[in-house]
């Protein structure tokens, strides 16, 4: 889930303020874009620069508008109006946990639930990101204070419902709230989004099965807890809800925005100096060993020799990593750039830096891959985001991407490991020499986005936990 890390952080800091507005609003960057490359996009190079102002103030307007719709269309959480509800983040940067539980609260305050936001783990110096995401929230009326204090105990005690969010927030319940503990637990939604096995902690979780329910993203995720939990911990699971997650309103628009998906392709495209016909087969994710780049490049250079083999007349095939992190993973990193000049692959082979701003990237690629390893991503919300931009996606048969991905109708799955290196080296062959295959696919996928992936569905499922979790706690208290 995780698509920053904090070495990440203080890099991205010299750039925050772009960072911060891509993030809340990829539309203003989107405009950004269009003014930088407006004149190199073939396909609306008949557009006037008056269009493009005209452009500019639709956008404006939709930004406008967009941070109303939550009170606009009716919301399957409206009866959470007037709800008060503490959320409790493990803390606040820009990685995929504290942004979801974000967007849920300004769901929730769009609904008119009164919300109030701690984050337990603050860095010791002032921190730009914090500081910024915190005047984000209470711009939208989110009532941000201390974790530690007396207000966030009273709060808690007097609140609907308590949101955890992530597995190591549980430090924070006998840290602030001692023995009180219990007089919160019975209402108490533990919002989990990890797979991994540092988090299996008594530590965190040893209220967990005293908590009104558990909420979790993908049912293989679940059902590892329930295992973990039981086999290595000796404990119980609560009542667990498998919410899977939704694209926020920002990506969707994006994505249906045909004009601006061009004119975002055409500038990534050039500062790859990847030509339009060539094909971008990329991993949007933090370079890392669970994240398998280093198997992704091996079954890239193999399908170059396959193609090279058949004699292929195809058009010319480019790797992108979109997740290079030089600060954080440096000796994997170091060895798949190792890897791509032994193999001298460097001409097709593109390094980019992590970024927030993914929109750009997925207007521009033709394929996502999803090579995640083990037991694969919790849920993996870049895969939902590529196929709203009718991107196929070649995935590893593990975790949530199988809950997502339908092989062979909205994209292909191949095994996990080295045994998935062939297999995805194929697909890649494949996807490159039937085009109407590859568009059939992309197709396929943004109809099932369309179908469940898309705010509003997450919305509704987690009104219906929301619904229980309330109505279970008025009993228990
Ligand atoms: C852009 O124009 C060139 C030549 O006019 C064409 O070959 C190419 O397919 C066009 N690209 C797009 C995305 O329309
Ligand atoms: C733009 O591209 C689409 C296909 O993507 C094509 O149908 C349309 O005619 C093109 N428009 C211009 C002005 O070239
Ligand atoms: C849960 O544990 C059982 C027995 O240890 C095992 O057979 C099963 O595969 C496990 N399921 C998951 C999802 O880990
Ligand atoms: C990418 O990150 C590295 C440090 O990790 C930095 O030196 C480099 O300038 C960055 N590149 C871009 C294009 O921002
Ligand atoms: C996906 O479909 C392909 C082709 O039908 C098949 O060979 C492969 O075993 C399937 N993989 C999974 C995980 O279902």
């Amino acid at each position: 889930m995780v698509r920053q890390s904090s070495a990440w952080m203080s890099m991205a800091k010299k750039r925050w303020p772009l960072m911060i507005l891509a993030l809340f609003s990829l539309s203003t960057v989107m405009v950004f874009f269009m003014r930088a490359a407006f004149d190199s996009c073939n396909n609306t190079s008949s557009t006037t620069r008056n269009e493009d102002l005209e452009l500019q103030d639709k956008e404006r307007d939709r930004i406008q508008s967009s941070t109303q719709v939550g009170s606009v269309l009716p919301s399957p959480l409206k009866f959470m109006k007037s709800k008060l509800v503490l959320m409790v983040s493990h803390e606040l940067s820009l990685s995929g946990g504290p942004l979801l539980l974000m967007e849920l609260a300004f769901l929730l305050r769009g609904v008119g639930a009164e919300v109030f936001w701690i984050t337990n783990q603050k860095p010791a110096e002032p921190d730009q990101v914090v500081y910024s995401l915190e005047s984000k929230m209470l711009d939208r009326g989110v009532q941000v204070f201390s974790a530690k204090g007396q207000r966030a105990i009273n709060t808690a005690l007097k609140a609907d419902l308590v949101i955890l969010n992530t597995a190591v927030a549980g430090k924070w319940l006998d840290d602030v709230l001692k023995e009180k503990v219990p007089r919160v637990l019975p209402k108490v939604l533990w919002w989990i989004h990890e797979m991994r096995g540092h988090y299996f902690k008594v530590e965190y979780v040893k209220h967990l099965p005293f908590v009104a329910g558990a909420m979790i993203d993908s049912h293989t995720t679940a059902e590892y807890w329930k295992n973990r939990t039981r086999e290595r911990l000796g404990i119980k699971m609560p009542e667990t809800y498998v919410v899977h997650l939704g694209n926020s309103k920002e990506l969707t628009e994006v994505a249906e925005d045909g004009v601006a998906k061009r004119v975002l392709c055409e500038h990534v495209r050039d500062s790859l100096g990847v030509k339009n016909e060539d094909l971008i087969f990329a991993i949007i994710n933090s370079v890392s060993c669970d994240k398998g780049q280093d198997l992704f490049l091996r079954s890239f250079h193999e399908s170059l020799q396959l193609i090279q083999e058949k004699k292929l007349q195809l058009p010319s095939l480019h790797a992108v990593i979109v997740g290079s992190d030089m600060n954080a993973q440096t000796k994997f990193e170091t060895e798949l750039r190792k890897f791509v000049m032994e193999k001298k692959i460097q001409d097709h082979v593109h390094f980019v830096n992590k970024t927030l701003t993914v929109a750009p990237y997925l207007a521009a690629i033709d394929v996502l891959v999803q090579n995640s390893q083990a037991r694969g991503e919790c849920f993996g919300r870049i895969t939902i985001e590529a196929m709203s931009f009718r991107l196929p996606v070649l995935g590893t048969a593990a975790g949530g991407t199988m809950e997502i991905v339908v092989n062979g109708t909205t994209g292909l799955l191949h095994p996990v490991g080295k045994e998935g290196v062939t297999p995805l080296a194929n697909n890649m062959v494949r996807l490159a020499t039937h085009v109407e295959r590859r568009l059939t696919l992309g197709k396929k996928g943004y109809e099932r986005v369309k179908e469940r992936f898309l705010e509003h569905h997450m919305a509704r499922r987690i009104a219906l936990v929301l619904k229980e979790v309330l109505h279970k706690s008025k009993i228990n208290s």
